[in-house]
């Protein structure tokens, strides 16, 4: 099966090769050495000075230690799909107040409509914003909403998680606070790590943060870093072996200039082939996203329907989110596809419509 999901994606065979080394305690030299340079690697390749750390979980459990660690009482969720909510519900359950902000579907946030919506809402501490809405293939404009928040002296968090490793993401420069994906995404690792930066702030509000629990406590991540570099409790060695080997190869493929082109040329071609067939694709034009292409089914066949079919033909696709499930489906563009694998699919899709 050809994959061109939304996660798990397919892994490099170097990277699964990785995978199979012999364990070793995460108390020794070699987890040191290994948690060190991975650590070192993801810093550059967020440009930031800020920690980075390793969480034993998906991303959802960053998300949720960004409020735990860093909201007292009220923040504001940018929403344009799924994973937009999903920020909310984390929030929400977690005994704090949220703000929305949410255009109609398939558009995105505007540094306009933020920076009015801040200005009514003060008492805010937090903004979250979802850089790819992985739901709806929909990308926000990072850069430019990041101002808008750092203007109204907010803390921003970014859900990165279909973003991370696959577009630009300069986490200083834009002034993001915390900044999370799961392994199972853009960088093309099986699932169970999320990588996590933090800024100082971010920090010095863990600090005094009451109730935050434990598995999920930076300060906690910080110090076990700072002291072993390791963490407190048992890391998932094999994904952080295995990112450390794909951060080694993108250096050596020529760095993230390279890997964001390889991407972009990607999902070029993806669309250029969907569009040759007819197909339009879900979002407003112009945000668009660059991972993953969210195609309006035509009448005649639903979005289900395309999936099951090209299953058959060995293809797996990502089907429809929520609402959107039948009106669409999604072809992934993470982790390891190769060009050639991008016109087969077109082909197979054509065959299918016909
Ligand atoms: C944008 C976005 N945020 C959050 C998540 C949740 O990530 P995880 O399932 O790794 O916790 C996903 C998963 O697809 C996602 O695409």
């Amino acid at each position: 099966m050809k994959l061109f999901t939304a996660g798990p994606v397919a892994c490099r065979p170097e990277v699964l090769e990785e995978m199979r080394r012999q364990m070793f305690s995460h108390r020794s030299k070699e987890y040191r050495e290994l948690h060190e340079q991975t650590v070192e690697r993801l810093r550059r390749f967020l440009e930031t000075r800020g920690q980075v750390f390793l969480f034993p979980s998906s991303s959802s459990g960053a998300m949720e230690a960004s409020v735990r660690n860093c909201v007292e009482r009220k923040m504001l969720c940018c929403i344009n799909g799924n994973f937009g909510k999903r920020y909310a519900k984390v929030g929400e359950t977690n005994g704090r107040v949220v703000e929305r902000l949410e255009p109609g579907l398939g558009a995105p946030i505007t540094p306009e409509s933020l920076d009015e919506k801040l200005s009514s809402a003060p008492d805010v501490e937090a903004v979250t914003i979802t850089y790819n809405e992985t739901s709806v293939g929909l990308m926000n404009p990072l850069s430019e909403l990041a101002k808008v928040v750092k203007k109204h002296g907010k803390l921003l968090f970014v859900d990165a998680v279909s973003a991370m490793g696959g577009v630009e993401l300069k986490v200083d420069e834009w002034g993001i606070d915390v900044c999370f994906a799961s392994s199972q995404k853009c960088f093309g690792i099986p699932p169970g790590l999320a990588m996590v930066s933090v800024s100082d702030e971010a920090l010095k509000r863990s600090e005094s943060m009451e109730n935050k629990g434990w598995y999920f406590d930076f300060k906690l991540y910080e110090k076990y870093q700072r002291e072993q570099s390791s963490t407190a409790m048992t890391p998932v060695i094999p994904q952080i072996a295995a990112l450390n080997k794909e951060l080694e190869i993108i250096e050596k493929e020529g760095g993230k200039k390279k890997r964001f082109e390889l991407y972009f040329k990607r999902m070029q071609r993806i669309r250029k082939g969907v569009e040759s067939l007819g197909l339009s694709l879900f979002p407003k034009a112009g945000c668009e996203s660059l991972t993953i292409a969210c195609v309006n089914a035509p009448k005649r066949i639903s979005g289900l329907q395309v999936y099951e079919q090209m299953r058959e033909r060995g293809f797996e696709l990502a089907k429809g989110y929520g609402e959107l499930k039948e009106r669409t489906f999604r072809i992934g563009n993470m982790g390891y596809i190769h060009l050639e694998d991008i016109d087969e699919m077109l082909h197979a899709l054509g065959e299918i419509l016909k």
